[in-house]
Parts: structure tokens; sequence; C-alpha cells
């Protein structure tokens, strides 16, 4: 008999808090092993003691999506620990300085931009392509990125802020690449808007709770086989591009 393990893996990027915790909570209630990553160590431990303290299989991945060598290495510790890698949900994301025109397209701060893409768009890539190889080896694979309607060129939600909306306009923009690319396979990829959400990011100034922000992630990332593909959902369903 092969030492297969029969419970599916998740890993959240940026699970220590706010919506990326409540999509590791509501997936550990699912049965799903949480691999909880995020890149403080201290936030992290906090994290997963009040997982398994909810119930929910969690083990704790350092993980900085800005770095290569944490996301190399947390890729290893989930290889060890689980094996595969049946979910990830491409959760942390940044939403950049706004003082001083920071994110006033007519003032905009270029090192803002660099700061808020490296984050948004390249953690996402390196995350991903960091863990294909591990999803590749699931029965049915999932990939959730977390993106906003503020990225939505039809919509376009929210005040300007020329930095982050654009970083989740290229964030569907590859989701949809990477749909694209991964058509032939098991590996179904598709992104999120959480909608509104009360969380460290929007000062607590919203309606929605986390968990509420989390229910799009979770449907996604439970999706059946002939599931939507390189989509955008919100709890109402498709999201204008
Ligand atoms: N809240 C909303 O209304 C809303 C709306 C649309 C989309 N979203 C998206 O939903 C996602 C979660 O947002 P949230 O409201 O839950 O924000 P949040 O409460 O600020 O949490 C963001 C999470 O991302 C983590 N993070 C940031 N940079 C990271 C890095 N380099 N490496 C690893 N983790 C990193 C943070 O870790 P630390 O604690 O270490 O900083 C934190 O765990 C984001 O992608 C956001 O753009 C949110």
């Amino acid at each position: 008999m092969d030492d297969v393990k029969d419970t599916k893996t998740a890993l959240v990027t940026g699970a220590n808090k706010g919506i990326g915790f409540a999509i590791a909570q509501g997936l550990g209630a699912l049965g799903f092993t949480v691999a909880v990553g995020a890149r403080d160590d201290a936030r992290r431990d906090e994290a997963v003691e009040r997982l398994r303290a909810a119930g929910v299989d969690a083990f704790g991945v350092a993980l900085d999506v800005t770095s290569d060598d944490s996301v190399a290495t947390a890729a290893k510790i989930i290889e060890q620990t689980a094996g595969r890698l049946d979910v990830l949900v491409n959760n942390a994301g940044i939403g950049g300085r706004t003082d001083g025109g920071a994110q006033d397209p007519t003032t905009l701060d270029l090192d803002v931009v660099r700061t808020v893409i490296e984050t948004n768009v390249f953690g996402v890539v390196r995350v991903t392509n960091a863990m294909l190889p591990l999803l590749r080896r699931a029965d049915s694979p999932r990939i959730v990125n977390m993106s906003s309607n503020m990225g939505s060129l039809t919509l376009q939600t929210g005040p300007p802020l020329a930095a982050y909306a654009p970083s989740k306009s290229m964030l569907n923009s590859l989701t949809a690449q990477y749909a694209r690319r991964l058509a032939d396979t098991n590996v179904i990829v598709n992104a999120a808007c959480p909608g509104y959400v009360a969380t460290d990011f929007t000062g607590h100034n919203a309606q929605r709770t986390p968990e509420q922000g989390a229910a799009i992630a979770l449907r996604l990332a439970t999706l059946s086989d002939d599931g939507p593909r390189g989509g955008f959902f919100d709890d109402e369903g498709v999201v204008a591009w």
C-alpha cells in the first residue's frame, strides 16, 4: 500500500489575519489540512494556535511572497509534510501607501507601484510556479487568486488607486494566462473578489465580515472538475473584467 495522504492540503498565503485567516478556517472546517502561509513568525504561530483551537488541522509555513528563497523553502516544507498540494489560495496582498498623492495617477510614486506589484502580482507568480509541481500531484487541484473589483476595467470601483487597482487588473490577466496554459490539465485557476471587507486592509471600515469575504474563495477552491476556468467571480457570480 502506498502511503498516500487521504486528507487534502491547502496553502493559504497571508493566512495570519483578515480574509486569509477566514479562508484557512473555512477550508479547515471543510476537512482540509491547512498550511498557514505567513511571513512573521509570531503572527503565524498565533494564527496556527487559533485555528487548532477551532478544530482545524493546521501547520505553519514561513512564507514571504516577495522572496524567492522563502517561497522555495515553503514548497519544500509542504512537500515534506503533505507530499502534494490540493488547493492554493493566493491571498496575500497589500494596498500600498497613499499619502502625498502616492497613488494619484498624476503624482504616482513609482516605488509604491513597484512594491505593490512585487507582492500582489510577482508574489502570486512566484508562489504559483513554486507550488505547481505539488499541485500537479493532486487529483483535483485548484488555484484561487484573491483579486478585487477595483481591478475591473469595466466597473472601476472605489477611489483612484493607481498602484493597487492596476495590480489587481494584472492579476486578473495573469489568472487568464494561467488558465489558458493549464487548460489541458486538471488544475483549475480562477480569480475571486471578496467584496468590501472589514479587515486591517480597510481600517475595518466595511460592512462585510472576513467570513463573508472568504466564501467565494471557498467555493472556487472546491469546484467540481467541470467547474469554470479562468474566470473572475464574487458571491453574485461573474465579475466583469
Ligand atoms: N478587505 C477588502 O475589502 C478587500 C477587497 C478586495 C480584495 N481584497 C484582497 O484580499 C486579500 C486579503 O486582504 P485583507 O483585507 O484580508 O488584508 P489584510 O487584513 O491586510 O491581510 C493581508 C495579509 O497578507 C499578508 N501579506 C502581505 N504582504 C505579504 C508578503 N510579502 N508575504 C506574505 N504575506 C503577506 C499579511 O501579512 P502581515 O500580517 O505579515 O502583514 C496579511 O496576512 C488581499 O489580496 C486584498 O487585496 C481585500
